[in-house]
Protein backbone atom coordinates (compact mmCIF):
# COMPACT_ATOMS: atom_id res chain seq x y z
CA UNK A 1 0.00 0.00 0.00
CA UNK A 2 1.36 3.28 -1.28
CA UNK A 3 -0.07 6.22 0.32
CA UNK A 4 0.20 9.58 -0.38
CA UNK A 5 -0.57 12.00 2.17
CA UNK A 6 -0.65 15.91 1.47
CA UNK A 7 0.03 18.90 3.91
CA UNK A 8 2.16 16.24 5.82
CA UNK A 9 4.45 19.09 7.14
CA UNK A 10 1.46 20.65 8.66
CA UNK A 11 -0.06 20.61 12.12
CA UNK A 12 -2.47 17.96 11.79
CA UNK A 13 -1.33 16.14 8.89
CA UNK A 14 1.97 15.71 10.72
CA UNK A 15 0.80 13.75 13.35
CA UNK A 16 -1.21 11.60 10.80
CA UNK A 17 2.52 11.21 9.05
CA UNK A 18 3.53 10.04 12.43
CA UNK A 19 0.93 7.76 13.15
CA UNK A 20 0.66 5.71 9.58
CA UNK A 21 4.70 5.46 9.40
CA UNK A 22 4.84 4.52 13.00
CA UNK A 23 1.87 2.04 13.04
CA UNK A 24 1.87 0.47 9.76
CA UNK A 25 5.81 -0.57 9.05
CA UNK A 26 4.58 -1.91 5.77
CA UNK A 27 2.58 0.96 4.34
CA UNK A 28 4.75 3.44 2.06
CA UNK A 29 3.90 7.06 2.90
CA UNK A 30 5.05 9.96 0.70
CA UNK A 31 4.17 13.24 1.94
CA UNK A 32 3.68 15.45 -0.05
CA UNK A 33 4.01 19.20 1.50
CA UNK A 34 4.76 22.96 -0.54
CA UNK A 35 6.29 23.89 2.87
CA UNK A 36 4.31 27.06 3.09
CA UNK A 37 4.55 29.23 6.06
CA UNK A 38 2.82 26.64 7.71
CA UNK A 39 4.45 23.65 6.58
CA UNK A 40 7.91 22.98 9.10
CA UNK A 41 9.80 19.88 8.99
CA UNK A 42 11.43 19.86 12.12
CA UNK A 43 7.76 18.20 13.25
CA UNK A 44 8.60 14.97 11.69
CA UNK A 45 12.29 14.58 12.91
CA UNK A 46 11.69 11.52 14.94
CA UNK A 47 10.58 9.76 11.28
CA UNK A 48 11.85 11.10 9.27
CA UNK A 49 15.10 8.40 8.38
CA UNK A 50 12.62 5.59 8.71
CA UNK A 51 12.51 3.31 5.66
CA UNK A 52 8.28 3.56 4.89
CA UNK A 53 8.91 6.98 4.61
CA UNK A 54 9.67 10.04 1.78
CA UNK A 55 9.07 13.38 1.62
CA UNK A 56 8.54 15.44 -1.48
CA UNK A 57 8.39 19.23 -1.47
CA UNK A 58 5.58 20.23 -4.37
CA UNK A 59 2.75 22.30 -4.94
CA UNK A 60 -0.86 20.60 -5.58
CA UNK A 61 -1.67 23.41 -7.70
CA UNK A 62 0.71 22.79 -10.33
CA UNK A 63 -1.23 19.96 -12.44
CA UNK A 64 1.66 19.21 -14.05
CA UNK A 65 3.52 18.63 -11.30
CA UNK A 66 0.82 16.50 -9.88
CA UNK A 67 -0.08 14.33 -12.98
CA UNK A 68 3.91 13.37 -12.91
CA UNK A 69 3.76 12.47 -9.44
CA UNK A 70 1.13 10.42 -9.62
CA UNK A 71 2.53 8.72 -13.16
CA UNK A 72 6.14 7.71 -11.28
CA UNK A 73 4.62 6.68 -7.99
CA UNK A 74 1.38 4.87 -8.84
CA UNK A 75 -0.34 5.70 -5.06
CA UNK A 76 -3.12 3.33 -4.20
CA UNK A 77 -4.58 5.73 -1.67
CA UNK A 78 -4.42 9.75 -0.78
CA UNK A 79 -5.19 11.16 2.13
CA UNK A 80 -5.68 14.95 1.53
CA UNK A 81 -4.86 17.61 4.01
CA UNK A 82 -2.78 20.36 2.39
CA UNK A 83 -4.37 23.57 2.80
CA UNK A 84 -4.70 27.06 3.23
CA UNK A 85 -6.09 26.93 7.43
CA UNK A 86 -6.30 29.69 8.70
CA UNK A 87 -9.31 31.99 8.70
CA UNK A 88 -8.28 35.76 9.46
CA UNK A 89 -5.33 35.28 6.32
CA UNK A 90 -8.53 33.72 4.15
CA UNK A 91 -10.10 37.37 4.64
CA UNK A 92 -7.26 39.31 3.60
CA UNK A 93 -6.21 36.81 0.76
CA UNK A 94 -9.17 34.93 -0.72
CA UNK A 95 -7.82 34.17 -3.62
CA UNK A 96 -4.97 31.93 -2.42
CA UNK A 97 -7.45 29.73 -0.11
CA UNK A 98 -8.91 29.25 -4.20
CA UNK A 99 -5.62 28.35 -5.24
CA UNK A 100 -4.71 25.75 -3.02
CA UNK A 101 -8.25 24.37 -1.28
CA UNK A 102 -10.18 24.04 -4.42
CA UNK A 103 -7.62 24.20 -7.32
CA UNK A 104 -5.19 22.03 -5.78
CA UNK A 105 -7.96 19.46 -4.51
CA UNK A 106 -9.41 19.09 -7.95
CA UNK A 107 -5.69 18.66 -9.44
CA UNK A 108 -5.43 15.55 -7.36
CA UNK A 109 -9.27 14.46 -7.88
CA UNK A 110 -8.15 14.51 -11.58
CA UNK A 111 -4.63 12.98 -11.13
CA UNK A 112 -6.31 10.38 -8.76
CA UNK A 113 -8.91 9.63 -11.37
CA UNK A 114 -6.07 8.64 -14.09
CA UNK A 115 -5.06 6.03 -11.94
CA UNK A 116 -8.20 4.67 -10.88
CA UNK A 117 -9.39 4.14 -14.24
CA UNK A 118 -6.13 2.50 -15.46
CA UNK A 119 -6.67 -0.11 -12.51
CA UNK A 120 -9.80 0.45 -10.39
CA UNK A 121 -7.83 -2.69 -8.35
CA UNK A 122 -4.93 -0.54 -7.70
CA UNK A 123 -6.19 2.98 -6.79
CA UNK A 124 -8.72 2.30 -4.00
CA UNK A 125 -9.39 5.38 -1.32
CA UNK A 126 -9.62 9.26 -1.94
CA UNK A 127 -9.74 10.41 1.64
CA UNK A 128 -10.21 14.18 1.96
CA UNK A 129 -9.56 15.88 5.20
CA UNK A 130 -12.40 18.78 6.18
CA UNK A 131 -13.55 21.12 8.77
CA UNK A 132 -17.11 21.48 10.60
CA UNK A 133 -16.96 25.24 9.40
CA UNK A 134 -18.72 24.69 6.16
CA UNK A 135 -22.09 24.09 7.83
CA UNK A 136 -22.04 27.58 8.88
CA UNK A 137 -22.35 28.71 12.62
CA UNK A 138 -25.10 26.94 15.51
CA UNK A 139 -27.19 29.33 17.34
CA UNK A 140 -27.67 28.23 21.31
CA UNK A 141 -28.26 24.93 20.82
CA UNK A 142 -28.33 22.34 18.05
CA UNK A 143 -25.10 19.87 16.85
CA UNK A 144 -23.59 19.65 13.47
CA UNK A 145 -24.72 16.22 11.70
CA UNK A 146 -23.54 14.58 8.41
CA UNK A 147 -26.65 16.03 6.90
CA UNK A 148 -26.26 19.71 8.13
CA UNK A 149 -27.25 21.68 5.16
CA UNK A 150 -23.59 23.08 4.27
CA UNK A 151 -23.45 27.49 4.48
CA UNK A 152 -19.99 28.21 4.49
CA UNK A 153 -19.21 32.36 6.24
CA UNK A 154 -15.65 32.65 5.65
CA UNK A 155 -13.38 32.65 2.70
CA UNK A 156 -11.51 29.92 4.13
CA UNK A 157 -14.97 27.62 5.26
CA UNK A 158 -16.13 28.58 1.29
CA UNK A 159 -13.48 27.17 -0.44
CA UNK A 160 -13.21 23.74 2.26
CA UNK A 161 -17.19 24.09 1.30
CA UNK A 162 -15.77 23.85 -2.55
CA UNK A 163 -13.98 21.53 -2.19
CA UNK A 164 -15.76 18.75 -0.52
CA UNK A 165 -18.76 19.68 -3.24
CA UNK A 166 -15.46 18.53 -5.77
CA UNK A 167 -14.87 15.06 -3.89
CA UNK A 168 -18.50 14.59 -4.10
CA UNK A 169 -18.69 15.21 -7.10
CA UNK A 170 -16.07 13.36 -8.34
CA UNK A 171 -17.54 10.09 -6.61
CA UNK A 172 -20.90 10.65 -8.07
CA UNK A 173 -20.03 11.13 -11.75
CA UNK A 174 -16.99 8.91 -11.93
CA UNK A 175 -17.30 6.68 -9.54
CA UNK A 176 -13.78 7.81 -7.29
CA UNK A 177 -13.65 5.73 -4.39
CA UNK A 178 -14.11 8.56 -1.76
CA UNK A 179 -14.26 9.25 1.73
CA UNK A 180 -14.67 12.63 3.74
CA UNK A 181 -14.67 13.63 7.01
CA UNK A 182 -15.41 17.07 8.96
CA UNK A 183 -13.58 17.94 12.31
CA UNK A 184 -14.06 20.48 14.76
CA UNK A 185 -11.30 22.99 16.44
CA UNK A 186 -7.59 20.71 16.99
CA UNK A 187 -5.77 21.70 19.21
CA UNK A 188 -2.16 20.20 20.66
CA UNK A 189 1.64 19.87 19.80
CA UNK A 190 3.02 21.34 16.94
CA UNK A 191 -0.03 23.97 16.20
CA UNK A 192 1.16 26.84 14.58
CA UNK A 193 1.18 30.19 17.12
CA UNK A 194 -1.19 32.04 14.89
CA UNK A 195 -4.02 29.49 15.96
CA UNK A 196 -6.01 30.58 19.58
CA UNK A 197 -4.41 28.27 21.98
CA UNK A 198 -0.73 28.26 20.77
CA UNK A 199 -0.93 32.68 20.34
CA UNK A 200 -1.88 32.57 23.62
CA UNK A 201 0.14 30.26 25.19
CA UNK A 202 3.45 31.79 23.42
CA UNK A 203 2.23 35.28 24.19
CA UNK A 204 1.76 34.25 28.00
CA UNK A 205 5.58 32.88 28.10
CA UNK A 206 6.28 35.92 27.04
CA UNK A 207 3.90 38.25 29.22
CA UNK A 208 2.57 40.04 25.95
CA UNK A 209 -1.28 40.75 25.40
CA UNK A 210 -4.05 38.03 24.43
CA UNK A 211 -6.04 38.91 21.91
CA UNK A 212 -9.85 38.03 22.54
CA UNK A 213 -11.88 39.02 19.29
CA UNK A 214 -14.62 40.99 20.37
CA UNK A 215 -16.07 39.87 23.51
CA UNK A 216 -14.61 36.02 23.95
CA UNK A 217 -18.66 34.82 23.85
CA UNK A 218 -18.13 32.33 20.52
CA UNK A 219 -17.96 28.82 20.89
CA UNK A 220 -15.45 25.95 19.48
CA UNK A 221 -15.43 22.24 19.90
CA UNK A 222 -12.00 21.08 21.11
CA UNK A 223 -10.46 18.01 20.13
CA UNK A 224 -6.60 16.66 20.64
CA UNK A 225 -4.57 16.19 17.67
CA UNK A 226 -3.91 12.84 17.87
CA UNK A 227 -7.62 11.78 18.37
CA UNK A 228 -8.56 13.60 15.12
CA UNK A 229 -5.63 11.29 13.95
CA UNK A 230 -6.71 8.51 15.02
CA UNK A 231 -10.41 8.99 13.65
CA UNK A 232 -9.10 9.53 10.24
CA UNK A 233 -6.72 6.58 10.51
CA UNK A 234 -10.50 4.54 11.77
CA UNK A 235 -12.49 6.21 9.07
CA UNK A 236 -9.59 5.53 6.25
CA UNK A 237 -9.44 1.57 6.60
CA UNK A 238 -13.13 0.85 7.48
CA UNK A 239 -15.75 3.70 6.15
CA UNK A 240 -18.08 2.88 2.80
CA UNK A 241 -17.25 4.62 -0.08
CA UNK A 242 -18.75 7.88 -0.27
CA UNK A 243 -19.44 8.40 3.32
CA UNK A 244 -18.90 11.34 5.42
CA UNK A 245 -18.38 11.55 9.09
CA UNK A 246 -17.88 14.48 11.76
CA UNK A 247 -15.12 13.98 14.26
CA UNK A 248 -15.47 16.08 17.56
CA UNK A 249 -14.75 15.77 21.22
CA UNK A 250 -18.49 16.99 22.51
CA UNK A 251 -15.85 19.92 24.25
CA UNK A 252 -17.58 22.94 23.80
CA UNK A 253 -15.97 26.11 25.53
CA UNK A 254 -16.23 29.65 25.00
CA UNK A 255 -13.04 31.44 23.55
CA UNK A 256 -13.09 33.63 27.07
CA UNK A 257 -13.08 30.49 29.19
CA UNK A 258 -10.37 28.44 27.24
CA UNK A 259 -8.34 31.35 27.53
CA UNK A 260 -8.59 31.89 31.71
CA UNK A 261 -8.25 27.88 31.91
CA UNK A 262 -4.54 28.70 29.76
CA UNK A 263 -3.87 32.09 32.21
CA UNK A 264 -4.80 29.70 35.22
CA UNK A 265 -2.92 27.00 34.03
CA UNK A 266 0.28 28.67 33.28
CA UNK A 267 0.11 30.57 36.29
CA UNK A 268 0.55 27.76 37.91
CA UNK A 269 3.75 25.69 35.50
CA UNK A 270 5.42 28.90 35.39
CA UNK A 271 5.09 29.81 39.24
CA UNK A 272 3.56 32.96 38.74
CA UNK A 273 1.10 34.40 41.55
CA UNK A 274 -2.84 33.16 40.78
CA UNK A 275 -4.37 35.49 38.29
CA UNK A 276 -0.88 37.16 36.88
CA UNK A 277 -1.61 35.85 33.48
CA UNK A 278 -5.14 36.96 33.04
CA UNK A 279 -4.20 40.81 33.03
CA UNK A 280 -2.84 39.99 29.86
CA UNK A 281 -6.56 39.48 28.36
CA UNK A 282 -7.09 42.24 25.41
CA UNK A 283 -10.06 42.25 24.11
CA UNK A 284 -9.81 43.32 20.27
CA UNK A 285 -11.96 44.11 17.47
CA UNK A 286 -14.45 41.23 16.17
CA UNK A 287 -13.49 38.93 13.14
CA UNK A 288 -15.25 40.34 10.44
CA UNK A 289 -18.34 37.36 9.74
CA UNK A 290 -17.12 35.83 13.05
CA UNK A 291 -19.18 32.36 13.58
CA UNK A 292 -20.84 31.74 17.00
CA UNK A 293 -20.58 28.53 17.84
CA UNK A 294 -19.48 25.12 15.90
CA UNK A 295 -20.37 21.70 17.51
CA UNK A 296 -20.15 18.62 16.54
CA UNK A 297 -22.40 15.46 16.61
CA UNK A 298 -19.88 12.71 16.16
CA UNK A 299 -22.60 9.33 17.43
CA UNK A 300 -22.14 8.34 13.77
CA UNK A 301 -18.21 7.95 14.18
CA UNK A 302 -18.57 6.89 17.44
CA UNK A 303 -21.30 4.30 16.84
CA UNK A 304 -20.42 2.92 13.51
CA UNK A 305 -16.84 2.66 13.83
CA UNK A 306 -16.06 2.61 17.40
CA UNK A 307 -14.02 5.74 17.80
CA UNK A 308 -13.97 7.74 21.06
CA UNK A 309 -12.09 10.88 22.05
CA UNK A 310 -8.83 9.81 24.44
CA UNK A 311 -8.70 13.15 26.36
CA UNK A 312 -10.76 15.21 29.06
CA UNK A 313 -9.89 18.56 27.72
CA UNK A 314 -8.07 20.47 30.91
CA UNK A 315 -5.16 16.89 30.48
CA UNK A 316 -4.98 17.40 26.85
CA UNK A 317 -4.37 21.15 27.22
CA UNK A 318 -2.23 20.73 30.09
CA UNK A 319 -0.45 18.61 27.67
CA UNK A 320 -0.22 21.00 25.03
CA UNK A 321 1.27 24.18 27.51
CA UNK A 322 3.95 21.02 28.55
CA UNK A 323 4.96 20.57 25.08
CA UNK A 324 5.32 23.93 24.36
CA UNK A 325 7.20 25.05 27.25
CA UNK A 326 9.88 21.95 26.71
CA UNK A 327 10.06 22.39 23.07
CA UNK A 328 11.14 26.45 22.84
CA UNK A 329 13.36 25.63 20.37
CA UNK A 330 10.36 24.76 18.26
CA UNK A 331 8.47 28.07 18.86
CA UNK A 332 11.65 29.96 18.70
CA UNK A 333 12.43 28.70 15.26
CA UNK A 334 9.18 29.03 14.36
CA UNK A 335 8.30 32.59 15.94
CA UNK A 336 11.76 33.79 13.73
CA UNK A 337 10.64 32.24 10.89
CA UNK A 338 14.66 30.01 10.79
CA UNK A 339 12.44 26.75 10.32
CA UNK A 340 11.93 27.95 6.89
CA UNK A 341 15.77 26.38 6.14
CA UNK A 342 14.93 23.21 8.05
CA UNK A 343 14.58 21.70 4.11
CA UNK A 344 17.75 23.19 2.70
CA UNK A 345 20.06 21.24 5.51
CA UNK A 346 17.87 18.20 5.75
CA UNK A 347 16.90 17.39 2.12
CA UNK A 348 18.28 19.32 -0.71
CA UNK A 349 22.26 17.63 -1.45
P1 LIG B 1 -1.77 23.69 8.56
O1 LIG B 1 -1.97 25.05 8.00
O2 LIG B 1 -1.05 23.52 9.84
O3 LIG B 1 -1.00 22.79 7.47
C1 LIG B 1 -1.30 22.83 6.11
C2 LIG B 1 -0.15 22.17 5.35
O4 LIG B 1 -0.47 22.22 3.94
C3 LIG B 1 1.19 22.91 5.53
O5 LIG B 1 2.21 21.98 5.80
C4 LIG B 1 1.41 23.60 4.20
O6 LIG B 1 2.77 23.75 3.85
C5 LIG B 1 0.69 22.64 3.24
N1 LIG B 1 0.26 23.33 2.01
C6 LIG B 1 -0.40 24.51 1.92
N2 LIG B 1 -0.59 24.84 0.63
C7 LIG B 1 -0.06 23.82 -0.11
C8 LIG B 1 0.04 23.59 -1.51
N3 LIG B 1 -0.42 24.47 -2.41
N4 LIG B 1 0.62 22.44 -1.93
C9 LIG B 1 1.11 21.55 -1.02
N5 LIG B 1 1.07 21.74 0.30
C10 LIG B 1 0.48 22.87 0.76
O7 LIG B 1 -3.22 23.05 8.60
P2 LIG B 1 -3.84 22.03 9.65
O8 LIG B 1 -4.42 22.81 10.77
O9 LIG B 1 -2.87 20.94 9.92
O10 LIG B 1 -5.06 21.47 8.78
C11 LIG B 1 -4.87 20.35 7.92
C12 LIG B 1 -6.18 20.05 7.22
O11 LIG B 1 -7.19 19.77 8.17
C13 LIG B 1 -6.71 21.22 6.38
O12 LIG B 1 -7.28 20.69 5.21
C14 LIG B 1 -7.78 21.85 7.27
O13 LIG B 1 -8.77 22.46 6.49
C15 LIG B 1 -8.29 20.63 8.00
N6 LIG B 1 -8.84 20.90 9.36
C16 LIG B 1 -8.12 21.60 10.29
C17 LIG B 1 -8.63 21.75 11.58
C18 LIG B 1 -7.86 22.50 12.65
O14 LIG B 1 -8.41 22.73 13.73
N7 LIG B 1 -6.63 22.88 12.43
C19 LIG B 1 -9.87 21.20 11.90
C20 LIG B 1 -10.58 20.51 10.93
C21 LIG B 1 -10.04 20.33 9.66
O1 LIG C 1 -13.40 24.34 13.27
C1 LIG C 1 -12.29 23.85 12.59
C2 LIG C 1 -11.39 24.99 12.19
O2 LIG C 1 -10.75 25.45 13.38
C3 LIG C 1 -10.36 24.62 11.14
O3 LIG C 1 -11.01 24.25 9.96
C4 LIG C 1 -9.39 25.77 10.87
O4 LIG C 1 -8.39 25.38 9.98
C5 LIG C 1 -8.77 26.19 12.19
O5 LIG C 1 -7.91 27.30 12.00
C6 LIG C 1 -9.83 26.52 13.23
O6 LIG C 1 -10.55 27.73 12.86
P1 LIG C 1 -10.92 28.85 13.96
O7 LIG C 1 -11.10 30.12 13.24
O8 LIG C 1 -12.02 28.37 14.84
O9 LIG C 1 -9.54 28.82 14.82
P2 LIG C 1 -8.68 30.02 15.46
O10 LIG C 1 -7.68 29.39 16.35
O11 LIG C 1 -8.22 30.98 14.43
O12 LIG C 1 -9.76 30.77 16.36
C7 LIG C 1 -10.44 30.09 17.41
C8 LIG C 1 -11.41 31.08 18.02
O13 LIG C 1 -10.66 32.10 18.71
C9 LIG C 1 -12.27 31.82 17.01
O14 LIG C 1 -13.55 32.05 17.57
C10 LIG C 1 -11.54 33.16 16.81
C11 LIG C 1 -10.91 33.39 18.17
N1 LIG C 1 -9.61 34.10 18.16
C12 LIG C 1 -8.64 33.67 17.32
C13 LIG C 1 -7.41 34.30 17.29
C14 LIG C 1 -6.33 33.84 16.34
C15 LIG C 1 -9.40 35.17 19.04
O15 LIG C 1 -10.30 35.54 19.82
N2 LIG C 1 -8.18 35.79 19.02
C16 LIG C 1 -7.18 35.41 18.17
O16 LIG C 1 -6.08 36.04 18.19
Amino acid sequence: MKILITGGAGFIGSHLVRLFVNKYPNYTIVNLDKLTYAGNLANLTDIENKPNYSFVKGDIVDATFINKLFADHQFNAVIHLAAESHVDRSITNPLEFVYTNVIGTVNLLNAAKELHKADPSKFTKFYHVSTDEVYGSLGDTGLFTETTAYDPHSPYSASKASSDHFVRAYHDTYKLPCVISNCSNNYGPFHFPEKLIPLCINNIKNNKPLPIYGKGENIRDWLFVEDHARAIDVIFHTAALGSTYNIGGHNEWTNIDVIRLLCDMMDEKLGRPKGTNQQLITYVTDRAGHDLRYAIDSSKLQNDLGWKPSLQFEEGLSKTVDWYLQNEEWLTNVTSGAYANYYEKQYSH
